[in-house]
């Protein structure tokens, strides 16, 4: 059975890999903020935290964390859509994967790959059939090494 908490070891620490609750809304906006290039800009926080707080709720989102003794250090989010059914995915159920990041001192130690594996399984069990993503060329490699695929607009892998 699938449970939405690992643990994983890398040199000093052992990481806990977890799904997002709501008292992590704050870090998943500061990293937003990195990744939109606007980290010191608070005139969307209001927008930002409605957002996370409503769609974890409903779950149309899915956060994966890595928390290092209560300190997110990375995530990996996943809104979930549904588009019509195909042969090869009959729920119409798509997972686009966005604000992946993790702090840079704890990059290249595995901790998306592993939160990306994690996450996969269980989107497997809510019947989602295919992860969609925009890469950054930083990022392209661990995703091809996870066994996405570089299509015409977007990489992605059936599930
Ligand atoms: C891209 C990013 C999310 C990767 O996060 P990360 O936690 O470092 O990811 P991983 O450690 O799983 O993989 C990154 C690389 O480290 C390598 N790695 C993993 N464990 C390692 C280890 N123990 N020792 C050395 N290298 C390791 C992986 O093989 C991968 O290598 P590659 O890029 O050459 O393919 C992070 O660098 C980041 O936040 N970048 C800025 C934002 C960004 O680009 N986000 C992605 C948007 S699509």
């Amino acid at each position: 059975m699938h449970s939405s908490h690992a643990e994983m070891s890398g040199g000093w620490s052992i990481m806990l890999i977890r799904k997002a609750v709501t008292t992590d809304i704050p870090q998943l906006i500061k990293f937003r903020k990195i990744l939109l290039c606007h980290e010191d800009n608070s005139s969307m926080d209001e927008i930002f935290r409605n957002y996370f707080d409503s769609s974890l709720s409903d779950k149309s989102l899915v956060v994966w964390v890595a928390d290092d003794e209560g300190v997110v250090v990375s995530t990996v989010c996943f809104c979930i859509c549904r588009f019509a059914p195909r042969f090869e995915n009959p729920s119409g159920l798509v997972a686009y994967t966005t604000n992946v990041f993790t702090i840079p001192d704890y990059r290249r130690q595995g901790i998306v790959s592993k939160l990306v594996s994690e996450a996969i399984d269980d989107l497997k069990t809510q019947g989602i059939g295919k992860i969609l993503l925009h890469s950054s060329d930083m990022a392209k490699s661990m995703y091809e090494n996870l066994g996405f695929v570089e299509g015409k607009n977007y990489m992605s892998i059936n599930i």
